[in-house]
């Protein structure tokens, strides 16, 4: 089992990454034996794990609350209902929520923690790649209005992240694929060891391998611990973490947020960035090629050939990356290092889509 780190001072929370089964006596560690633990998951989580969860937790009363799975769950409907659940349930401060599922579960688990009673604890167990390698580290917890996507929400660490890769063997295809485009970002971002693990063992990692899965999880979050735990509310560098991003989210608001999953979208906009950053001179041809060909080799498309400039240029705009009026992106140098930047042509976006 690997152990890290996140957070500082008082918030600062302990990461264990196994490829075996979660540790009991670790977890049982973060429950009071006289409290009680709300497990907060969704229907789509198989229930073989929740049954075997609910008998690693020792003493402690457990209770269990499951919304629907998908990103409609996110919502001031479904976060009232586990209030509702908390209050019913006589929930005091010595009490603890524990986030059972993907990114969904963990956002809205993580926001009624940070809103009941002002902040009770919580731990996060998350069973998606994409909740594995980055919504269950940093902190960001929040729900979707009709607005828009994570618009109320609130900062607040957990008391620790258990994951295993296990979960990881009954997620779909698609969901799979969603998560490895966050860890091609990790790899492109700030992370050459992870780079050279993706580039050298791509069946491995299509096929799921424990041992490999181990790696690349520990490697990614190795570089989101540091980032968050350096700028945990966003103010600097942790804008790096949304390479791909201002690209990807206007493809996914282009297309409803229906067609194409977040991590294919931002994979995407990785592609497009990246090929901004060869226009700006930062990288070489054979460096945006040999990003494509990772992309590739792992499953995840590369054509952006559908989506026009015309058609994404005002989700591009109204990006919250636009400061002054001006748009910041995230672009890369022949490091591999990400980078935030208004100083660029602009001309080059659209050279981009061409
Ligand atoms: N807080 C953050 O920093 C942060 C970062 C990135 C994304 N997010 C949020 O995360 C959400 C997306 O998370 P996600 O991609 O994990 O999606 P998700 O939580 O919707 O899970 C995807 C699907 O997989 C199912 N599932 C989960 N674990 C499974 C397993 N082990 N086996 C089989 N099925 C399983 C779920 O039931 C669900 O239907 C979005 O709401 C996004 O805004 C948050």
């Amino acid at each position: 089992m690997i152990e890290k780190y996140a957070g500082k001072n008082n918030s600062k929370y302990k990461i264990f990454i196994t490829n075996k089964i979660i540790p009991s006596i670790e977890l049982n560690k973060y429950i009071n034996k006289t409290s009680k633990v709300l497990i907060i998951t969704d229907s789509g989580i198989p229930k073989k794990y929740i049954k075997a969860l609910k008998v690693k937790i020792k003493n402690a009363r457990v209770y269990l609350h499951t919304i629907p799975q998908g990103e409609a769950s996110k919502s001031f409907k479904i976060f009232q209902e586990i209030i509702k659940k908390l209050i019913r349930l006589n929930f005091s401060r010595t009490d603890i929520i524990i986030a059972f599922g993907g990114g969904v579960v963990g956002d809205i688990s993580g926001f009624a923690a940070s809103s009941f009673l002002r902040g009770i604890d919580y731990i996060q167990i998350p069973t998606t790649l994409l909740s594995q390698v980055d919504s269950s580290v940093g902190g960001k917890t929040a729900i979707n209005i009709p607005e828009g996507k994570n618009l109320v929400g609130a900062f607040y660490n957990p008391r620790a992240v258990f994951i295993s890769t296990r979960f990881l063997k009954t997620l779909s295809e698609e969901e799979y694929k969603s998560g490895l485009g966050e860890v091609i970002k990790y790899s492109l971002i700030d992370n050459e060891k992870l780079r050279t693990l993706l580039q050298s063992n791509t069946t491995k990692i299509l096929n799921r391998d424990n041992k490999i899965l181990l790696k690349i999880i520990e490697e990614s979050i190795k570089t989101k611990s540091k980032i968050v735990t350096k700028d945990e509310k966003e103010s600097g560098i942790r804008a790096i973490l949304n390479f791909g991003h201002t690209f990807g989210h206007a493809i996914e608001a282009h297309t409803n947020y229906k067609k194409i999953s977040h991590g294919a979208a931002i994979t995407l906009g990785m592609i497009i960035a990246s090929k901004i950053s060869l226009y700006e001179g930062l990288i070489k041809d054979h460096q945006l090629d040999n990003i494509i060909n990772l992309i590739d080799s792992l499953g995840l498309d590369t054509n952006y050939s559908k989506y026009k400039f015309s058609e994404l240029k005002k989700y591009i705009f109204n990006d919250k990356k636009v400061a002054d009026g001006k748009l910041n992106l995230i672009l890369i140098n022949q490091k591999f290092k990400a980078f935030k930047t208004d100083q660029f042509d602009q001309n080059n976006i659209r050279k981009a889509f061409k």
